[in-house]
């Protein structure tokens, strides 16, 4: 069967995986890609090869393509032809490619868990990683386990669970890049109900990447008062809630930013429609890390939920920043303290 999508066009075929639905994820991709400069890319798990071949038709990359699946190299070898495209296709295991030798740009878009391809990723990529994960339960704390083996982080549900499970992915990719001298760099990330997207960048320099644990590090959250700290790993740790309940700790997570301003306004530029609003979202943000959610406060209140943009309102002329969240409709971002929110809302 043949299919368009964006600039492309490709067979597909059975036995190899193509999923229409991700097709949002590629658009806003391309719309990121464009803002990096071609460059020399690798496909790393590609399939039918649509995103390497969307990256050279749209961002102009000099794309390489991988896949362990021989049905699939031959699709890639047809759709590279198909679309007047020359490009270096190899069947290897994706790990074992990427300890061979580096790459400008990495894109590891696995079924299931990126976990076991980012230690490769790390070493090979010079510049860029790119990284889809939908393995959403156990990186946002629903299946704790999980999160242990594959991310070596501990979290537990929480009422803000998107944003857990996107900085439990950017720690571990922070962390596991420290050790070749790579500090990471988040340009943007984004979370939807069935995967997690991130891009990142690295800078080589074994001072940066030892500065990389002032931003990794643990979350402390209280279940009874909603209140949330967060410390770098500097040895310290808190135990107790002001409140007097014991703290639940979750972490290493990722603490600091989870976009470059200066990146995004470029990609918002360069996008259009629905993936223009996602990134308009996420640029609104302010950087401050968990989001606190509106109908935990009014559950907890036993009041029925005000609306966000008020809170936000009463937030700022209380001279705090406060913001919407790309993460959730019902989520708000503040630098403000929970009692300071219940304050509020019994004001409302
Ligand atoms: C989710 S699909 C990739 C989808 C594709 N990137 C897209 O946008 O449509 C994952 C691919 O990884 C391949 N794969 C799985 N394990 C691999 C490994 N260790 N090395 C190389 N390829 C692998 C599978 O054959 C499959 O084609
Ligand atoms: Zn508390």
């Amino acid at each position: 069967m043949l299919v368009q999508e964006g600039k492309a066009k490709i067979y597909v075929k059975n036995g190899v995986f193509y999923n229409p639905r991700m097709q949002f994820c590629r658009d806003a991709d391309i719309a990121v890609f464009s803002c990096m400069g071609g460059h020399e890319y690798l496909d790393a798990l590609a399939a039918t090869g649509i995103r390497g071949l969307r990256a050279c038709i749209e961002a102009d990359f000099t794309a390489f393509f991988n896949d362990a699946n021989p049905k699939a190299v031959a699709l890639i070898e047809k759709n590279l032809k198909l679309n007047n495209l020359e490009c270096k296709v190899f069947r290897r295991d994706a790990a074992s490619l990427m300890r061979e030798r580096s790459f400008e740009h990495i894109d590891i878009d696995p079924f299931g868990s990126p976990a076991e391809f980012i230690d490769a990723a790390c070493s090979s990529t010079k510049r860029y990683l790119s990284v889809t994960a939908t393995d959403t339960a156990a990186l946002c704390g629903s299946a704790t386990v999980s999160g242990l083996r594959k991310y070596s982080s501990y979290a537990e549900k929480t009422e803000f669970y998107p944003e857990v499970g996107i900085r439990m992915l950017a720690g571990k990719i922070a962390g596991e890049a420290t050790k070749y001298d790579k500090a990471m760099e988040v340009l943007v990330s984004w979370a939807k109900e069935h995967y997690y997207r991130i891009h990142v960048t690295f800078r080589r320099s074994p001072k940066r990447a030892g500065g990389i644990y002032d931003k990794l590090g643990y979350l402390y959250y209280c279940r009874k008062c909603m209140r949330r700290e967060w410390r770098a790993m500097d040895g310290c740790s808190v135990e107790r809630c002001r409140c007097g309940e014991r703290y639940t700790m979750m972490g290493p997570l990722w603490l600091g930013e989870l976009k470059s301003r200066n990146f995004l306004e470029k990609v918002i530029g360069k996008s259009e429609g629905k993936v223009k609003n996602m990134f308009t979202r996420i640029a609104g943000e302010i950087d401050v890390p968990f989001y606190y959610d509106i109908h935990a406060f009014a559950k907890k209140m036993s009041i029925s939920s005000p609306s966000i943009n008020r809170i936000i309102e009463e937030l700022r002329a209380m001279g705090y920043s406060a913001s919407r969240t790309a993460f959730s409709g019902t989520g708000f971002k503040t630098d403000a303290d929970s009692s300071e929110i219940v304050s509020i809302l019994r004001t409302l």
